[in-house]
């Protein structure tokens, strides 16, 4: 009998622009980052017995598949992906994973999807399991509606899979086409401010708002005969509808068509060089999740707030599921420092918190480290 080890690695996210819209059929404009998970992955010799580690946090959990009860949160990511796999029919024995990574969490940057993907990757090599991308990405997606709660849209887990180095993606959340566009931002850097914010509520503070978008997209449809999902909606035709909705239903449609176009043209303004539109495109987008689809926070409306006087940043915006995490700003390279100086002086000022800054390189997606195959008797 051969066994065999894997190691795998999967990365988080940024996202330029389409926050919330992932789930609605929108655009997105994500890239995967130079920071993630690895796994070190064997099996064990039993059916069906598995033993997890966190090493960042050591702990440890031990359950048999098919039998877990009780895990704490980042185990229940990791046994959805396992079940996730298993109900694509994947034949998958006992085994025991060690991992560790360097996303910081509640961050917005998908810490999450960086954890399921590279334990997918990892998983799939270890048992020569024939699926493609895109189930990988489906399944990771599907652990966290199924065994997490979170009723996420494809973005974090597409980007964490699909990404490549210097290229952002745009992804079509409808027909899930998608293209690579080079990230060329001139003379200006993305930096990532952390706030430290984060709201206990998110999860379902998120959930409610998917259930509201869905819930307005529902009225508009028995107004509209053919109307199949937001893309068929304009501003024009949801003032059409205004008085069938309620007023937080217009909102978040609202912010829902207008993000969706404003990904269209900000990609647009990326392909074309046009820096300083990209950036208006991101301070508009941070207006409208902050007002109509209602998750920022104080901590966030003030970190973008205190770049709009600064002539050296051309854009800013909450960035990810909101409630805290960071915001994403496009500075001028040769002022970063400064500029990062200056923020964290008027954060501190205003909110009592230290702010900490990622200057995060645009990177690879899920990748297979090593696959190293041993004659049973050199374990
Ligand atoms: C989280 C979710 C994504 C997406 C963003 C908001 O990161 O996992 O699917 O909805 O929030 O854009």
């Amino acid at each position: 009998m051969k066994n065999k080890k894997v190691i795998s690695w999967a990365p988080g996210r940024i996202n330029i622009i389409g926050e919330h819209i992932d789930y609605n059929d929108g655009y997105v404009m994500p890239a995967a980052i130079d920071r993630g998970t690895r796994f070190e992955i064997m099996a064990n010799g039993t059916d069906s017995e598995v033993e997890l580690h966190a090493q960042n946090i050591d702990d440890r959990v031990r359950f048999k598949i098919g039998e877990a009860h009780g895990l704490p949160t980042w185990a229940k990511y990791l046994y959805g992906v396992l079940m996730e796999l298993i109900g694509y029919g994947a034949e998958i024995g006992g085994f025991s994973a060690t991992f560790s990574g360097d996303v910081p969490i509640g961050s917005g940057l998908s810490s999450s999807a960086s954890l399921e993907c590279s334990f997918a990757r990892g998983l799939i090599e270890l048992w020569d399991l024939q699926l493609d991308d895109w189930q990988l990405i489906k399944a990771c997606q599907m652990a966290e509606h199924r065994y997490v709660g979170i009723k996420c849209g494809i973005m974090d887990q597409f980007a964490s899979v699909m990404g490549r180095a210097g290229q952002v993606l745009r992804l079509d959340c409808r027909d899930l086409s998608y293209e690579y566009l080079p990230c060329d931002l001139g003379e200006y850097r993305i930096v990532l401010l952390n706030s430290h914010v984060s709201h206990e509520l998110a999860t379902s503070a998120y959930n409610d708002r998917r259930a509201q978008c869905e819930s307005a997209l529902e009225k508009i449809k028995s107004k509209h005969k053919g109307i199949q999902s937001y893309r068929d909606v304009d501003q024009h035709l949801l003032n059409t509808v205004s008085v069938d909705l309620t007023e937080f239903e217009m909102a978040r449609a609202r912010h829902v068509v207008s993000e969706t176009n404003r990904v269209l043209r900000a990609s647009e303004a990326l392909s074309a060089g046009d820096i300083a539109m990209l950036g208006a495109f991101m301070y508009r987008s941070h207006e409208s999740l902050s007002q109509d689809y209602e998750v920022s926070c104080p901590e966030l409306d003030t970190l973008v707030e205190l770049t709009r006087s600064d002539e050296r940043i051309l854009g800013s915006r909450m960035m990810g599921g909101g409630f805290g995490g960071c915001t994403i700003n496009l500075v001028q390279e040769l002022y970063v420092d400064s500029v990062i100086d200056r923020m964290t002086r008027e954060y501190h000022t205003a909110h009592g918190i230290e702010l900490t800054s990622y200057q995060l390189k645009i990177g690879d997606g899920a990748q297979i480290i090593s696959s190293t195959t041993y004659a049973d008797t050199c374990l």
